[in-house]
């Protein structure tokens, strides 16, 4: 099996040190620099904005993997790719034309995931799963990190592995949400390729060697 993904959280970061905390993702094993937008809308809660996304950019050395929380992501697609997104994820339960809003973030040139929260059945996904680049699994309630991994997400990973594989799809299954070394074998064992840790990489005293533990892993 080939290593996974990894996509640290900055939501976890320090926010007061961020030029410090993405030169320690640049010097990592990390693949990505998951960035975490919330609204105050779709989920309870504000996180950061495009001004901030601009500034990670400019010292992040590997792709941003940008994680909408946010009604009418289409008013805002652009803005995130000018901002520096690679990939950019947006959740089903807010987009009711979200076939329009993956063909938006294509044609801007990035990577288009679909984000789906834990209550939403992978089989939303049947009639867009060949048009996505990722799926991010959310293994938690979005909208806050260091939260419990919800164990239901195995089988919905697995249920997801299937439908990509009958479908043809090439998206990646992106786990979001209380990830940690323990879950994290499981969830590879399922059918996962990237992992997105926040809190358990940035509350640790050696987040480097979190990030490569997480990498090493089959
Ligand atoms: C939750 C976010 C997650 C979060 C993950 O709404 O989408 O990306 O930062 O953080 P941990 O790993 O702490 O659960
Ligand atoms: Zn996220």
């Amino acid at each position: 099996m080939t290593k996974p993904i990894i996509a640290p959280s900055i939501l976890a970061s320090d926010f007061a040190n961020l030029e410090r905390e993405v030169k320690m993702i640049n010097e990592s094993k990390a693949d990505w620099v998951h960035v975490d937008i919330m609204d105050g809308v779709f989920v309870p809660n504000l996180s950061m904005g495009l001004p901030v996304v601009e500034a990670v950019k400019r010292h992040a050395q590997k792709p941003l993997d940008v994680h909408l929380m946010i009604v009418h992501p289409e008013r805002y697609v652009e803005a995130f790719h000018k901002a520096g997104a690679a990939i950019i994820s947006v959740h089903v339960e807010a987009c009711p034309h979200l076939h329009r809003n993956i063909q938006q973030i294509k044609s801007l040139g990035c990577k288009a995931g679909v984000a789906i929260n834990p209550h939403t059945s992978v089989t939303e996904l049947e009639n867009i799963i060949a048009d996505i680049d990722l799926v991010c699994v959310m293994a938690v309630n979005p909208g806050f990190g260091a939260q419990k991994f919800i164990e239901h997400t195995y089988l919905k990973v697995r249920k997801l592995r299937q439908l990509i594989t009958e479908s043809g799809s090439s998206a990646l299954i992106e786990i979001d949400g209380g990830v940690n070394l323990q879950n994290a074998v499981s969830l590879r064992e399922a059918g996962a390729d990237v992992l997105v840790a926040g809190n358990f990489v940035f509350s640790s005293s050696t987040p480097k060697e979190v990030i490569r533990q997480l990498k090493e892993l089959h």
